[in-house]
């Protein structure tokens, strides 16, 4: 791979749907309580889509929101990548109908499906496109309407997830500077079972049986899934540090995946990472899987947590197992 160009990022933006679901109303559903909720995921609300509304209706409105912090016209866009597991379809891509809504007439476009890390992975992809010089400009989305694959009548995963979207445009930088220092990723098929959807696939189609067995829903073993979490968020972020050159005591911010605050205070502590610098919004949103460290970024950016020229780390881990992290200087 020749490298050729530098990145920068032109503009994020992000959208959550307004209907806001309380640990309260989650008690009268099912058996929980917002002690429990609040004690073991520190999470008190979260965003749900509503019926009509699926991701790319997400994903379109924080595309606009992005675009226009980017003074970057929609038809500038030679590329759209949409990190889901929640798509409107299994095809035509969500990134399709993020076209058809941005009205852009020709541009590549396409999802990836890389669960929680799915915004990680879209930032390997969008860097190298415009390193190389393949594209000048490129919108990366995550977006997600994980409400839909919610088993509403699971306490052990119903409490946990919510809807939202986030957006960035990344851009041939005009100075060389590099604003994407480094990309890591990582997966694991072997821990398929404890953290996936079952059903609807090639593997279980969906029909009658899958339906009465509640396999189109997410199924996840919590407590299992939490220690892989903790050791490859670590690692990765170690990784996207050391590939970058840089020391961790020079990041500005680290937006970890935001599944459980207990998980978060676990990565910062083994990091020997202060919290103070380390981003949290799960309270207001819960697990927005692809979607959830783009949001937060955005959200550093426009609350001015963070500022131009800062270093930031985004770092993230979810079904596969996959994970990575990317170190960036916005
Ligand atoms: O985004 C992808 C990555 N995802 C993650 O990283 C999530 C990782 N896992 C977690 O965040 C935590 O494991 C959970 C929040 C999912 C669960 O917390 P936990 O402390 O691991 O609880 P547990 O699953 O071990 O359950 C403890 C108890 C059980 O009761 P018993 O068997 O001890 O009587 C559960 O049935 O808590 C019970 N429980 C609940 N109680 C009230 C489980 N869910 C609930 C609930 N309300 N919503």
């Amino acid at each position: 791979m020749t490298k050729q160009y530098g990145v920068s990022i032109l503009g994020t933006g992000s959208f959550l749907p307004p209907k806001v679901l309380t640990n309260a109303d989650l008690e009268k559903m099912v058996q929980t309580s917002d002690e429990w909720i609040t004690t073991r995921t520190g999470i008190k609300e979260r965003r749900i889509a509503d019926e009509k509304t699926a991701t790319s209706d997400l994903a379109i409105e924080a595309s606009k929101k992005a675009l226009e912090e980017a003074g970057v016209k929609a038809e500038e866009i030679e590329e759209i990548i949409v990190a889901t597991i929640t798509p409107d379809m299994f095809f035509p891509s969500t990134a399709c109908y993020v076209q058809k809504g941005l009205g852009i007439k020709s541009c590549a476009a396409f999802d990836i499906a890389a669960a929680c890390s799915g915004f990680i992975y879209g930032m390997s992809i969008a860097k190298t496109h415009i390193e190389t010089g393949l594209y000048k400009k490129v919108l990366l989305i995550g977006a997600e309407t994980l409400s839909k694959i919610t088993d509403w009548t699971d306490r052990n995963t119903c409490v946990l997830f919510g809807d939202g979207a986030g957006a960035m445009v990344l851009g041939r930088s005009e100075n060389g500077e590099n604003g994407v220092l480094s990309v890591f990723m990582g997966a694991d098929g072997n821990y398929d079972y404890l953290l996936n959807m079952p059903g609807g696939g090639s593997r279980n189609p969906c029909c009658q049986k899958t339906i009465d067995e509640r396999l189109n829903f997410l199924k996840m073993s919590g407590k299992e899934v939490f220690k892989v979490a903790v050791t490859k968020m670590v690692e990765a972020a170690e990784e996207a540090l050391r590939i970058s050159g840089k020391e961790l005591k020079d990041i500005a911010l680290v937006i970890p995946h935001q599944a459980n605050k207990r998980i978060i205070d676990a990565i910062a502590k083994k990091l020997d990472f202060p919290l103070e610098r380390v981003f949290v919004n799960l309270d207001k949103y819960g697990n927005v899987s692809a979607a959830t460290t783009i949001i937060g970024l955005d959200e550093a950016r426009k609350d001015g947590t963070v500022k131009k020229g800062d270093l930031v780390e985004l770092v993230a881990f979810g079904g596969g197992f996959t994970w990575g992290a990317t170190l960036i200087k916005l």
